[in-house]
């Protein structure tokens, strides 16, 4: 029975990856669409990102624009880490692809009206997730897990203790957190326990679309690591998808998480137990280590295989 998932990103070189993967194990998950969140950049940039993936990738994903904005604060794009583009280091043609009309909580909505339960892939901030589990409560309690990459133990890539997917829209993460729904984390430890040798990039130098494709998209999102002399980086959105697929790559511990609304410091903190006291009812499986090598190999594999397909 195919695992029935929604992919709610914003786009973004990780969340491609994330996207490309999954289309890869279309027997074992089926991607019911994608919804867009503002995150790495505007909502409209990120929206136009997928378009143009999902024509050159010859993908046909309905695509459905959530929010253009946090659910209080202001956002913050990542031109740093994506480009002005939200997706730079390839140039794609324009493209003729639309939306869909429906906004993302409404097919959020529709999904789980029409199947027993649903998976949301969660890649960018939570902002479209909090509002429909606040809006919808009673649909909310269809999700069967919002798996998603977010969050750290003890750690932070836009605060020294906060995740960008978190820290953008914080009193969303806190409302999915505390709504009961089951999560599965990725903090950035685990995504960086999964890390890519920079040479193990060197893989998408090769004859094919995709290839070329990712190529340039990956030399210049590489170059966050390469301008800190790392000799590796993370795929962070990819954790989620193999973790659906290949759950035996990851190991994972259950622990209470609560997020950081107010903190001057630590805006977006995701505050873990480690002990796994059991401080509320609510647990999150958090992910605390992965099989660097098989997770990798898969992916790698993955990519591979569309790029033969692509041609
Ligand atoms: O902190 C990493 C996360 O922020 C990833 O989802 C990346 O795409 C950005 O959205
Ligand atoms: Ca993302």
């Amino acid at each position: 029975m195919k695992r029935k998932i929604i992919i709610d990103c914003d786009p973004g070189h990780d969340d491609v990856l994330a996207i490309l993967t999954a289309h890869h194990y279309c027997q074992q998950l089926e991607i019911l669409g994608i919804t867009t969140v503002a995150g790495n950049q505007t909502l409209q940039k990120v929206t136009d990102n997928i378009l143009k993936v999902e024509d050159y990738c010859q993908l046909d994903y309905p695509v459905y624009m959530g929010y253009d904005s946090p659910i209080v604060l202001k956002s913050e794009p990542q031109p740093l880490a994506h480009g002005e583009s939200g997706l730079d280091g390839f140039v794609f043609e324009k493209t003729n692809r639309k939306t869909e009309s429906m906004h993302a909580i409404d097919f959020f909505k529709k999904c789980l009206i029409e199947n027993d339960k649903v998976t949301i892939v969660a890649l960018g901030p939570l902002t479209n997730v909090a509002m429909f589990v606040k809006t919808y409560p009673q649909l909310a309690n269809k999700i069967d897990q919002v798996v998603l990459m977010g969050g750290s133990i003890d750690s932070g890539n836009i605060l020294p203790c906060s995740e960008f997917n978190i820290y953008h829209d914080p009193h969303a993460a806190y409302i999915l957190f505390n709504s009961g729904v089951k999560i599965v984390m990725a903090p950035i430890e685990a995504c960086y326990s999964g890390k890519i040798y920079l040479k193990e990039l060197m893989e998408f130098n090769k004859p094919g679309k995709l290839y070329k494709m990712l190529d340039g998209l990956m030399k210049f999102y590489s170059k966050y690591a390469t301008d800190r002399n790392w000799d590796s980086t993370a795929i962070f959105d990819v954790l989620p998808v193999e973790y659906l697929i290949h759950p035996e790559f990851f190991d994972t511990k259950e622990m209470y998480v609560n997020i950081e609304i107010e903190g001057k410091y630590t805006r977006g903190m995701t505050v873990c137990d480690k002990t796994g006291r059991k401080i509320n009812s609510i647990t999150t499986t958090v992910m605390v280590a992965v099989n660097r090598d098989e997770f990798i190999k898969d992916v790698l594999a993955a990519l591979s295989s569309l790029n033969e397909q692509l041609g």
